[in-house]
């Protein structure tokens, strides 16, 4: 049978109901593909539900203040995905009435949308036959054709969506491609694949060779970088303290977090307080206590942050103008939402 005929055999009777499937709508099926990427369902889910009840049209999540946005976005983690949802969702809103583009070519010269969503959000809504490449389809595509071309190379990414256009159903594309990603994350997964009862077994190559653990390959690129974050968690006797945005390009641009203080390893407490930056925050005396005993090591993609964070009291400071009250207004990062919800049932 053809590779796109067992496919939909298959997700016919085993596909997830979704609610972004129950729905051509292109703001709703654009909302899921950027939440789901890089996060799996599962968790995708709540704040698809979330999003679609706060923002129902994309002229409600135009009218938000980014803030607002980043706060529902906070847990999903790569934070540039929901600053671009915004900026997108006003132009579709101020330049385009609200109208969302309607061919693959018109969808990716959207902010924030590259191959992959372009392909999901065309062929889910508008028909168009553009195949979608994302992990799970790399994993099926790389087994059932054993594969070994890397799939975070130049090389691997061109053959893998030429391959994968060569396959797809063009009588009914986003129903091909939502297979093939189910597919990839119910069936042929990447720990304990399910071979014994797969459609495929028999003309799968990575079984056939004994090549299921080893497909797809992956070259190691980034190192990762370890940094050492110090966080001044200030209280005043008025139960003040200092919550900064970050500015410039990093990967928290936009969220709220403490004075920080980098040092190029972990250190201790008389370090910290006779270093220059302590001393230029704080010229008047504090009593400070480590608040983590042990160190927090937070892991981005490429980053692993080893993270202290002091409580520094003090009795007055006038650039502490946040109250302890309204803390959880502000988006933070995770790191930072997590230490609070700890600090604040101790305190
Ligand atoms: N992962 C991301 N988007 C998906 C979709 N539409 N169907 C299945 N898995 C997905």
């Amino acid at each position: 049978m053809k590779f796109s005929n067992t496919l939909t055999y298959w997700y016919l009777q085993n596909n997830r109901e979704l609610p972004w499937r129950k729905t051509k709508n292109p703001y709703f099926v654009w909302l899921s593909e950027i939440m789901l990427q890089q996060t799996r369902v599962a968790q995708g889910l709540s704040y698809y539900l979330k999003f679609t009840e706060t923002f129902p049209t994309v002229f409600h999540l135009a009218k938000a203040d980014e803030s607002t946005v980043l706060k529902m976005w906070q847990g999903l983690g790569y934070y540039s995905r929901a600053r671009n949802l915004h900026f997108t969702a006003k132009q579709i809103s101020d330049e385009l009435n609200g109208e969302f583009p309607s061919t693959y070519k018109e969808i990716i010269k959207l902010k924030g949308i590259g191959d992959y969503t372009a392909s999901a959000i065309s062929s889910i809504c508008f028909n168009e036959p553009a195949a979608v490449v994302d992990g799970n389809v790399y994993r099926v595509l790389s087994r059932y054709f054993g594969i070994k071309t890397p799939i975070n190379s130049s090389a691997g990414i061109k053959e893998f969506k030429a391959l994968a256009q060569s396959l797809i159903d063009e009588t009914q594309p986003g129903t091909f491609n939502q297979a093939i990603m189910d597919f990839g994350a119910l069936h042929c997964k990447p720990q304990n694949p399910l071979c014994e009862s797969c459609p495929f077994a028999d003309s799968c190559v990575a079984v056939e060779k004994k090549l299921t653990k080893e497909l797809p390959v992956k070259t190691k690129k980034t190192k990762v970088r370890n940094r050492f974050f110090n966080f001044l968690v200030i209280v005043t006797d008025t139960e003040k303290t200092i919550l900064s945005e970050r500015k410039g390009k990093g990967i928290w641009q936009g969220l709220h977090q403490f004075p920080l203080i980098e040092s190029d390893k972990n250190i201790k407490k008389e370090t910290l307080v006779s270093s220059e930056e302590f001393m230029n925050l704080f010229p008047e005396e504090t009593t400070i206590s480590l608040f983590n005993k042990k160190e927090i090591v937070h892991k981005l993609s490429h980053q692993h942050l080893y993270t202290q964070f002091w409580i520094v009291n003090i009795k007055n400071l006038p650039e502490a103008t946040i109250s302890w009250k309204e803390i959880n207004k502000f988006p933070v990062p995770v790191l930072i939402a997590n230490f609070l919800t700890e600090f604040l049932t101790k305190k």
